[in-house]
């Protein structure tokens, strides 16, 4: 792979599509920080896969330039998905780069302001439903069956294709070997399974010659994985009126869970719910500690590593990844509520003084 850019298309030979119908906005190939402070703080050795600087600010990208290659080999005119927000927000402007009609269903009034902005603004046609995510899914998907548009949610494998990527750059970025562990935040539970794949891909191929236990953070309002997982199951019990802060995880009824499930299991890795409170307790602290902004649900792995480390379920000096899937300023309302308002004062010299050097 060397000498090749550094996108997800590096790994093209695993990425099974056509490789001339190619629909890119040059994704993939996210920093990868080491985060001293932090780790050292919790007693772990810790790396952060920051999935924000992706062109739309999410790891839905990587999925997405898989997804819409396939619907341009397959000829498609119209792509569309139910979405808590990021997912509308790329495949917008991935179909605008293709050049496909994009139709979106979003729950109402549950959406970041900044994935909204996103998926209006590439011109998708946005329809707020009146209700939450997996009603909205099961519309979309219904008007998939009857073959009205081609479905980009993560139930659409090739979607998975793209975002095993993010497996395939940890165990690069450190050099040919698994970290002990990775954690990240669950919702429709597509990217865990498919990073899952991706590190069993490289496995089986012998670059690595070992796995990382697979752990899957929800939110305490949002967690029918967790509870599956609690009780040794392999099904869940989608729940009703999911609820969390962190809108993009605010999902009752993953389609991927028996995917995910096995992911966790097979990797003897684990799954636990934070509560919104850690949530943003977690995203300041990275925000604060270590300078990378996230948005709530991204948080949620650095909030579960904290509470696992606290309960002593990850040991100390394991190597962990967390993935960060979203930028902060996906969210701005909510980090603007964390936050004390700016003082208000003249440009005046004394003032200034006065204000900023008696603390
Ligand atoms: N983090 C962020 C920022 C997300 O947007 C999502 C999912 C997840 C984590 C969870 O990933 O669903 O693969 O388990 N967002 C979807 C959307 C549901 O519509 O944007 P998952």
């Amino acid at each position: 792979f060397d000498g090749r850019k550094d996108t997800l298309w590096k790994y093209k030979e695993f990425i099974p599509v056509d490789e001339s119908k190619i629909v890119t906005l040059e994704e993939g190939g996210t920093p990868f920080c080491k985060c001293d402070k932090l780790g050292e703080e919790l007693g772990v050795n810790l790396y952060v896969k920051v999935e924000g600087s992706n062109p739309t600010g999410s790891f839905k990208d990587r999925g997405m330039t898989v997804g819409m290659t396939k619907a341009m080999e397959l000829g498609v005119s119209t792509v569309g998905c139910a979405s808590t927000g990021n997912t509308s927000a790329s495949l917008a402007a991935y179909a605008a780069r293709a050049g496909l009609r994009c139709i979106v269903f979003l729950p109402s009034g549950k959406v970041a302001l900044g994935k909204l902005a996103q998926a209006m603004f590439h011109g998708a046609e946005v329809i707020s439903i009146n209700g939450n995510f997996d009603e909205a899914l099961e519309a979309m998907t219904a008007l998939a069956l009857e073959k009205h548009l081609y479905l980009l949610n993560s139930i659409n494998p090739f979607r998975l294709e793209g975002q095993k990527t993010i497996g395939y750059e940890i165990l690069h970025s450190l050099g040919w070997q698994s970290p002990d562990r990775i954690i990240l935040p669950v919702g429709n539970a597509g990217n865990i399974s498919a990073i899952w794949k991706g590190v069993s891909e490289f496995y089986d191929a012998g670059f690595v010659d070992s796995k990382p236990m697979m752990t899957g953070i929800q939110a305490e309002g949002a967690c029918p994985i967790t509870n599956a997982f609690k009780k040794h199951s392999k099904e869940i019990v989608p729940v009703e009126n999911p609820e969390t802060i962190a809108t993009a995880i605010r999902i009752g009824a993953p389609v991927s869970y028996t995917k995910a499930l096995n992911a966790i299991y097979d990797s003897n890795g684990y799954s636990e719910t934070v509560s919104d409170e850690e949530i943003l307790s977690a995203q300041k602290l990275l925000a604060r500690k270590e300078g990378i902004g996230v948005e709530p649900a991204s948080a949620a792995s650095i909030a579960g590593l904290k509470k696992l480390v606290e309960m002593g379920e990850i040991d100390k000096g394991e190597t962990v990844t967390c993935v960060v899937t979203g930028h902060l300023l996906k969210d701005p309302n909510t980090a603007i509520d964390a936050c004390t308002k700016p003082v208000e004062v003249d440009a005046n010299l004394d003032d200034l003084k006065k204000l900023l050097l008696n603390k």
